[in-house]
């Protein structure tokens, strides 16, 4: 939202309390993906162009124990688009990494999907259902990070990163305090600038890209050769970074083949430093 209400008029909802609206800055609206009224409701009072669905339960612990999660994340997923489709707007679906296994790495976007835990299931499955049909866009993302997302999360007394949208700050947070932080070797992944994100998106929005697209940074890298270059990058010693072998119900190695997208999208993606130069950046300009 930050980059995309530059140029677009934003609509946003969220289940939570939303922050007071900004002059000339996103329209935020409450309410519940799972409430069908609530989102033909925003259809019948606005013209909508596209839908980014971005909503969903990210843990995958929550969506290995909770059935409520197949709601949010499947049917949810499918209700919206078909309310898109009946309203003439482009449904762009963000999907992830985590619908691969991890054994080969290096997916392509017509890879065969294969996931080994529930919140990649949901994914795949709604990518299977959707894609071929009018109007849609899926756009694959990994571990996407910025900047202070929330500099005192709880989740920082932790030694290890439990949202990964805070990995910056869980590892920034962890180093300037001299505590440790493990970091998982043997996972493989392809961090996102969200900078990065927002210029891949812009393109899908413009150009109604459609098909299935790898919407993430250019370089595989692990999660703890991430973490010593986020410590570089911030003038942190990293010592404390602790290596460790990654859990059993994440893949390992879910790098993804961005030669297709970039491709499509006419868009060379940022290597993992030069996303990280900047990340560090904006956060000087916008303080
Ligand atoms: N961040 C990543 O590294 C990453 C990687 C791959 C794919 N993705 C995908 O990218 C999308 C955005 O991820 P993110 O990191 O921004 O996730 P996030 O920070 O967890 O945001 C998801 C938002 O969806 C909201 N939500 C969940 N259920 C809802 C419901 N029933 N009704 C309305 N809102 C609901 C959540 O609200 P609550 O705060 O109330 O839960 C949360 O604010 C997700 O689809 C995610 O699966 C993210």
């Amino acid at each position: 939202m930050r980059h995309l209400s530059k140029e677009y008029d934003i609509l946003a909802t969220d289940r939570q309390e939303l922050p007071r609206p900004v002059s000339g800055g996103p329209q935020f609206v409450r309410g519940n993906i799972e409430d069908r009224d609530f989102l033909q409701g925003l259809f019948a009072k606005y013209k909508i162009d596209a839908v980014l669905h971005l909503a969903a339960e990210k843990s995958l612990v929550v969506c290995e124990n909770d059935p409520g999660a197949y709601r949010t994340n499947v049917l949810a997923a499918l209700e919206l688009y078909k309310l898109s489709r009946n309203n003439g707007a482009h449904f762009v679906f963000m999907s992830s990494d985590q619908v691969f296994d991890g054994k080969a790495g290096d997916y392509k976007e017509d890879s065969a999907p294969s996931p080994v835990n529930n919140y990649g299931k949901y994914k795949a499955e709604v990518e299977r259902r959707l894609l071929g049909l009018d109007g849609v866009t899926i756009c694959r993302t990994a571990l996407v990070f910025d900047y202070r997302i929330n500099p005192s999360s709880d989740n920082f007394d932790r030694d290890e990163v439990v949202n990964q949208s805070e990995f910056v700050d869980h590892v920034a947070a962890r180093l300037s305090a001299g505590k440790t932080i493990k970091l998982p070797f043997d996972e493989i992944i392809s961090p996102t600038y969200v900078g990065a994100l927002y210029r891949q998106l812009r393109v899908v929005l413009q150009k109604r890209s459609l098909g299935i697209l790898h919407c993430c940074g250019g370089e595989a890298i692990s999660r703890y050769d991430f973490g010593l270059r986020i410590a570089g990058f911030l003038g942190l010693d990293a010592s404390n970074i602790v290596s460790v072998t990654g859990k059993s119900y994440r893949p390992k190695n879910v790098s993804l083949n961005v030669s297709c997208s970039e491709r499509l999208l006419g868009i060379k993606y940022p290597a993992v430093d030069e996303m990280l130069r900047e990340m560090t950046e904006d956060e000087a300009d916008n303080g």
